[in-house]
């Protein structure tokens, strides 16, 4: 049995994400930002010292795979257990030794203050970056049966779903045709507008917003958009990964049917906590 060490809670991304700067200062204000998630936040994330803009800095990235709460078989029939082992184990674990290696890479230009490294960096960490992050709260947002997966959501959740899109079923119809319908690899999500407290469904690609077709120079408007949903102005609630890897093994290519049997093991009980902190 293998257990999560911490909760990646949305403050947490958003406090990841949400953050600019100049060229010359975004990697220090990302390496804040690191640190704030290190200390709180995603996985067992440390940072053994801050990077504090004006001074002389030096950090050692130690980002590490989250246990889970479940055994992975223990999702089945839902998802199967070797599934779950690769795709926690191997494709996870992939996007943490890459962000790692980019941020060692970030720092290393930092110092050389090669701001073309830093630049070119940026696709890197936004992808694998997001990569974890994202994964984080998909195996949060998962739960065996016997543990409450699959049991609807109650209370302040419920009543925003009903008021939004007319029923936990409309809502479910729409994730689910959104994703089946969603080109390439990516994620559909449950997200929530906090100025509008309002619920929405939005897909995105790939793990997340490919930064490399905006201006490069542009650097403040590439680390907003590291977080897909952050960067449409919401807050991950609920998302189901609909790259390959999370179902082919099992459903082949029939994803619509992943996308049926997923909501068997949803643990409503960590979304609707996702909701209840950002309102
Ligand atoms: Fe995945």
């Amino acid at each position: 049995m293998t257990r999560h060490l911490a909760g990646s809670r949305p403050s947490d991304i958003l406090g990841f994400f949400c953050f600019g700067g100049s060229i010359l200062s975004g990697g220090v204000a990302m390496a804040s930002a690191m640190t704030r998630l290190g200390r709180r936040g995603i996985g067992s994330a440390r940072w053994s010292s801050m990077a504090v803009a004006g001074q002389q800095s030096r950090a050692s990235h130690s980002f590490t795979l989250p246990d889970l709460d479940y055994d992975y078989g223990e999702l089945e029939p839902a998802i199967s257990g070797e599934i779950m082992k690769l795709h926690h184990t191997k494709h996870h674990q992939t996007y943490i030794t890459n962000f790692v290696k980019a941020l060692e890479q970030l720092e290393q230009a930092e110092k050389d203050g090669n701001a073309e490294a830093i630049v070119k960096l940026q696709g890197a960490i936004n992808f694998n970056g997001g990569g974890h992050v994202n994964h984080s709260i998909f195996w949060k947002n998962l739960a065996p049966s016997k543990s409450g997966g699959g049991e609807p959501p109650e209370g302040k959740l419920a009543s925003a779903i009903k008021d939004e899109f007319g029923s936990l079923e409309k809502l479910i119809a729409k994730m689910n045709a959104d994703g089946a319908a969603l080109q390439g690899s990516g994620w559909v999500w449950l997200g929530l507008n906090k100025d509008l407290k309002q619920l929405a469904v939005q897909t995105t690609a790939n793990q997340v917003y490919d930064g490399a077709l905006f201006p490069v120079l542009d650097f403040s408007k590439l680390l907003k958009l590291q977080d897909p949903l952050a960067s449409k102005g919401l807050v991950p609630l609920l998302g189901i990964d609909v790259w390959e890897h999370a179902y082919y093994l099992q459903y082949k290519n029939v994803k619509p049917d992943y996308l049926k049997n997923i909501w068997k093991v949803i643990n409503w009980s960590d979304v609707s906590s996702r909701y209840e902190a950002n309102l």
